[in-house]
């Protein structure tokens, strides 16, 4: 759909380059024809370029908008469960009762884990970080399915999905389990996807009575949607460049766990804490943020690649944290702190000029401390809410030709052609 083209000289001469136009957003400058021009584009970081076409989120960073299939992100998580924007990421609508039922349903049949899955568990030491065990345990799960997968059977692709939404929470609660030396908790199919994870989480075989608490579940929930997908971020990149050569589907998602647990990304969540820890009080907001403007350190929880006005999630979530809070009688002087820290950043010309303001991170980290999550799997959770988007945007490049993901450099290395001898090489 070139509505016009795009005009580029170099050493004299022209090249026509298309000019696309989505339904929503910048249009792109399509750069195919710079392959006989004998140049590369250069962008580092990817600042400016769009590797895919795709049907799945929008985001407008200047607008603070971020829509799934078109719905935007507040409507979703007011008024849809996790699982039916999961859905949405997966087939392009929400469903309606009847496709809800039934995908619950194929959910619920994939929750267990194979009991083989256990052994792996014990390899870690105790100690081990969760992310690190996830890493582990989901790119294991490629051994479990991998002689009968075939990546170009869309039916296959399918249950893959299935597989790997309905899994994460059971794997993610063992994660945790296994760092307390507690008993791995079996999933309870009579519980929803978010109660079920909580379940895993806290109960223990001991404790008949387990109660839900609906606050903490509908909380749970709505964070599993604010982190259900992002576009083309590092992690979801990563899982496409990896499932570009063909590679087995839980082994790119484990490599979109590894890219995620970075504190620039999902890791950011556990960083806003330590931060908070590493403050302590309100009086050493001042001089902590004299530390951010000299670049010593960064606010962790605040700024965003695409986002420069505000994030929409953190919206969302800082209505659920109050909510949460105000349920579970909460007064956490971390939150206070928290608080302060958002106020002077808002405020402080530094920030303002940089369009720094709070992202999703900076309250769901403490929204997950007052339910009881330890910081450690803040991540994790991250991680089982985005797995929705990667099998998606996964799925959405398996349902159409697609290239390896192969980018080009600008070599600066040395330019030695000939061997030559090294004083002392031997
Ligand atoms: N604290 C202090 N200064 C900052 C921060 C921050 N959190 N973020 C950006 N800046 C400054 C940066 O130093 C630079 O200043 P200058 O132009 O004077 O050199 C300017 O703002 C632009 O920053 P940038 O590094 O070019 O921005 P980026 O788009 O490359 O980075 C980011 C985006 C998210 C990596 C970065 O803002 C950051 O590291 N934030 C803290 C970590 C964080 O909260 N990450 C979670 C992101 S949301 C969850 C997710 O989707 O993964």
């Amino acid at each position: 759909m070139a509505d016009t083209n795009a005009k580029l000289t170099v050493n004299g001469e022209e090249y026509e380059l298309p000019i696309i136009e989505g339904t929503l957003g910048r249009p792109v400058i399509d750069v195919a024809a710079l392959q006989e021009s004998g140049f590369w584009s250069y962008d580092p970081g990817f600042k400016v370029t769009a590797p895919v076409e795709s049907k799945i989120t929008y985001i407008d960073g200047g607008k603070g908008e971020l829509l799934h299939r078109g719905y935007p992100i507040d409507e979703l998580a007011n008024n849809a469960e996790y699982l039916e924007v999961a859905y949405a990421l997966l087939n392009g609508d929400l469903p309606n009762a009847e496709q809800k039922a039934d995908f619950f349903e194929k959910i619920r049949e994939h929750t267990a884990v194979h009991d083989q899955l256990r052994k792996f568990f014990e390899g870690f030491r105790r100690d081990a970080h969760p992310m690190a065990i996830m890493v582990g345990v989901v790119g294991a799960l490629s051994a479990f399915y991998h002689e009968d997968l075939d990546v170009s059977n869309e039916e296959h692709r399918e249950i893959t999905a299935i597989r790997l939404i309905a899994k994460m929470p059971t794997l993610a609660a063992m994660s945790y389990k296994y760092s307390q030396g507690e008993p791995f908790m079996y999933p309870r199919n009579d519980f929803n996807y978010a109660e079920n994870f909580l379940y895993m989480m806290f109960a223990t075989p001991a404790d008949v009575d387990y109660e839900k608490n609906d606050v903490i579940t509908r909380a749970m929930d709505k964070i599993f949607t604010l982190h259900a997908d992002h576009e083309q971020n590092a992690s979801t990149s990563t899982v496409r460049l990896a499932g570009s050569t063909g590679a087995n589907p839980y082994a790119c998602i484990a490599a979109g766990i590894a890219a995620l647990w970075g504190p620039s990304h999902g890791g950011a969540n556990e960083a806003v804490l330590e931060m908070l820890d590493e403050i302590g009080t309100v009086e050493n907001v001042p001089e902590f943020m004299e530390k951010v403007k000299s670049r010593e350190v960064k606010l962790m929880g605040f700024g965003h690649r695409v986002y420069k006005n505000f994030d929409p999630r953190a919206k969302v979530m800082k209505e659920t944290c109050d909510e949460v809070l105000e349920a579970l009688g909460i007064n956490d002087p971390k939150l206070e702190l928290a608080m302060a820290l958002e106020k002077i950043a808002l405020e402080d010309p530094f920030f303002i000029e940089r369009n720094l303001y709070p992202n999703v991170d900076f309250y769901s980290g403490i929204i997950l401390k007052a339910i009881g999550i330890p910081t450690s799997m803040f991540t994790v959770i991250f991680a089982l809410a985005r797995t929705s988007g990667w099998i998606s945007h996964w799925l959405e490049m398996h349902s159409a030709p697609y290239k390896i993901g192969r980018p080009r450099q600008l070599y600066t290395g040395e330019t030695r052609r000939d061997f030559v001898e090294v004083e002392d090489r031997k």
